[in-house]
C-alpha cells in the first residue's frame, strides 16, 4: 500500500471559522478520501495554531488566561471539522507537549550547528502581522500598508535563524522541481520573490513583549516566533511515526511567500530533512470583492449554512464552485443556484424517480437489465468516459470539473428516463414493453449508484444514503465499484428519500424531511 501524508494550515484559533477555513479543511478532506479509495494508506493531519501576539491579544481582551482560551476556541474549530466530516487522523495543537518537544530540540539542534545566532535589531515592527519590516514593504508614499496595523520602531537582541545562506539552495531546489508548488504559475511568484536577497529570520520575541509561546530551549528569556513555532507542526506531529515528507502541505495563498515556500523549505533542509513533495495551493473565498475573513464582521458562518441546507450540500458546493488554486466570489444566490438545479432538481430528482418507479412497476424490488439497446448503450458509453475522465480530474485536483461532468452523466440519466418514459411502458402488457421497462428501472438504478460512487469523496453522507434506499452495501474496491454491472439485481429499494429539500423564499427556514 503507498502511504499519502496530507496535511492542512493549522487556524489561528482566536475568532471563528468561517467558510474560508471550511473550504481547506474540506477540500484536503476530499484528496485524502479519495486517495484512500484509490488504496492509499492515508495519513491526514489538521490542527490548530495557538501561540503568538494575535492568541494574547485576544486572550488578554477578554480577561481570561490564553491557555484556557485556546482550549475553548480550538474546540470550536475542531467540531466544525467533525461536523463537516472532516475524516482527519490527527488533529494537532502547537501547545501540546509532544510538539513543544519537537520544537524545543529543533531550536537547540540548530544552534548547536550555529544556523541560530543572536544579534541587535532595530527596526520597524508590525504587531498585526508579527513581523519586522523592510523599507521595501512601505508605500510609495513612504506610509506602511494598512495591512501592517501599528507600525513602531523598536531597537532590541534577539536570535535569527542564517536564511540567506540558503538562498542559492532554494532557487537551485525550486528550478529543477518545477512541480513543488501547485499550481505552477504560483511557483514562478516564488523564484521571483528570491530575486531579491532574504534576510535572516529573526525567529524569537522577548518575554516582556510576547509571553505566549514555547521558550528558546538555550535563552529563557525569549519565546519562539509563531511561525517558526507553527510551520513544525507538520513534522512534529509524525515524528515518531516515520511519516515525513508529507506528500502535500494544503494551504491559502496568503501564507505560501515567504513561511512555506521560504522559511519551511530552509528549516526543514537545515535539520537535515526533506522537504514536502508539495505545496497544494488554494486561492480564497471572497465577498465582495474582498478576501473573507475574521476581522470582517460578515464573514460566512458555516454552520448556518450547514444547517440549512446539509453537509454534503454545503461541501458539494465548495468543491464545485471553486477552481483550485483560484479565487471564487461566495454569494447566497449561487450556492441557491447549484443546490437547486444539480443536487435538489438534478440528483434528488433521479433519486425520486427511481425509487418511485421500482416501487410502482416493480414492488419495489430491482429487476434485472435485459437486451440493452441504443439508449442504454449510450448511456453506459458516457458512463465509462465520464468515470475515465473524472479519476484523473480528481489525481490532478479537477475536482469541480469532475462534479461537473458527473452532474452531466445524472442529465442524461434523466434524459434517458424522459426516453424510456417507463411511466407509459408500465401501462402495456405487452411483453417486449414489459422487458423495456424491466431494463430501463435497471438501467437507471446502476447509473444513479454509480453517480454517487463516483462523488463520494465530496458527498459521503449522500452516497451511503443513496446506496442504502437502493438496497445496497458497496464492496471494499472502489475501482470495482465504478464497473458497470448488476450488482443491484433483485435489491429491495426504500420507498422515498427526501435528501434535498426545497428551501423556502429567503428567510424563512427550508421544509425538512
Ligand atoms: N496559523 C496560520 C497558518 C499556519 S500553518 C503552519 C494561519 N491561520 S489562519 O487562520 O489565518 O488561516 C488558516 C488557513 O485558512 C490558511 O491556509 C488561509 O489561507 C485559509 N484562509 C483564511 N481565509 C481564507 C479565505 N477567505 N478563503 C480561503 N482560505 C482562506 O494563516
Amino acid at each position: 500500500m503507498k502511504s499519502f501524508y496530507i496535511t492542512t494550515a493549522i487556524d489561528y484559533v482566536n475568532g471563528s471559522p468561517h467558510l474560508g477555513h471550511a473550504y481547506e479543511k474540506v477540500l484536503t478532506d476530499v484528496i485524502a478520501r479519495f486517495r484512500r479509495q484509490m488504496g492509499d494508506q492515508v495519513h491526514f493531519l489538521t490542527g490548530a495554531d495557538e501561540h503568538g501576539q494575535k492568541v494574547q491579544a485576544s486572550a488578554k481582551k477578554l480577561g481570561v488566561d490564553a491557555q484556557k482560551y485556546v482550549d475553548e476556541t480550538s474546540a470550536v474549530f475542531r467540531a466544525l471539522y467533525d461536523r463537516l466530516g472532516v475524516s482527519y487522523d490527527d488533529f494537532i495543537r502547537t501547545t501540546e507537549p509532544r510538539h513543544k518537544q519537537v520544537v524545543r530540540a529543533i531550536l537547540q539542534q540548530l544552534f548547536d550547528k550555529g544556523e541560530i545566532y543572536q544579534a541587535e535589531y532595530k527596526g520597524f515592527y508590525s504587531t498585526r502581522q508579527e513581523q519586522f519590516l523592510q523599507e521595501k514593504d512601505r508605500n510609495p508614499d513612504g506610509t506602511w500598508p494598512e495591512i501592517f496595523g501599528e507600525v513602531t520602531e523598536i531597537v532590541e537582541a534577539n536570535y535569527f535563524f542564517k536564511l540567506r545562506q540558503y538562498q542559492d539552495w532554494l532557487i537551485g531546489f525550486l528550478t529543477e522541481n518545477e512541480n513543488f508548488i501547485f499550481p505552477r504559475f504560483r511557483q514562478k511568484q516564488v523564484l521571483e520573490f528570491l530575486k531579491e536577497p532574504l534576510n535572516d529570520l529573526c525567529i524569537s520575541r522577548p518575554k516582556e513583549r510576547l509571553e505566549w509561546g514555547i521558550p528558546l530551549p538555550f535563552d529563557e528569556n525569549y519565546v519562539t516566533y509563531v511561525w517558526f513555532d507553527a510551520l513544525l507542526n507538520y513534522y512534529s506531529a509524525v515524528a515518531e511515526k516515520g511519516l515525513w515528507p508529507a506528500d502535500w502541505n494544503v494551504i491559502g495563498k496568503d501564507i505560501l511567500v515567504p513561511p512555506h515556500a521560504v522559511y519551511w523549505p530552509i528549516m526543514l533542509k537545515a535539520c537535515g530533512l526533506p522537504p514536502p513533495k508539495g505545496l497544494l495551493v488554494h486561492g480564497w473565498w471572497l465577498q465582495s470583492g474582498a478576501k473573507m475573513s475574521k476581522s470582517k464582521g460578515d464573514a460566512v458562518n458555516p454552520l448556518e449554512l450547514v444547517d440549512e441546507f446539509g453537509v454534503d450540500a454545503f461541501r458539494y458546493f465548495l468543491i464545485r464552485e471553486m477552481n483550485v488554486g483560484q479565487d471564487s466570489e461566495f454569494t447566497r444566490e449561487q450556492f441557491l443556484v447549484r443546490y437547486n438545479s444539480e443536487l435538489a432538481n438534478n440528483l434528488g430528482n433521479l433519486v425520486n424517480r427511481t425509487l418511485n418507479m421500482t416501487t410502482r412497476f416493480a414492488g419495489g424490488v430491482l429487476p434485472a437489465a435485459e437486451a440493452a439497446e441504443e439508449p442504454e448503450k449510450e448511456l453506459r458509453a458516457l458512463w465509462e468516459k465520464t468515470r475515465d475522465e473524472c479519476i484523473p480530474l480528481a489525481e490532478g485536483f479537477q475536482f469541480h470539473t469532475a462534479l461537473e461532468r458527473t452532474m452531466a452523466f445524472v442529465t442524461a440519466t434523466n434524459a434517458y428516463i424522459e426516453k424510456r418514459a417507463p411511466w407509459k411502458l408500465g401501462k402495456s402488457a405487452e411483453p417486449r414493453e414489459q422487458a423495456l421497462l424491466r431494463t430501463s428501472l435497471a438501467t437507471m438504478a446502476e447509473a444513479l449508484r454509480l453517480a454517487v460512487a463516483l462523488i463520494q469523496h465530496v458527498t459521503p453522507s449522500t452516497t451511503e444514503k443513496i446506496n442504502g434506499v437502493l438496497g445496497y452495501a458497496p464492496g471494499t474496491d472502489w475501482r470495482e465499484e465504478l464497473v458497470w454491472g448488476a450488482k443491484l439485481d433483485g435489491a429491495k429499494v426504500a420507498g422515498a428519500l427526501v435528501l434535498f429539500p426545497r428551501p423556502a423564499p429567503a428567510g424563512k427556514p427550508p421544509a425538512t424531511s
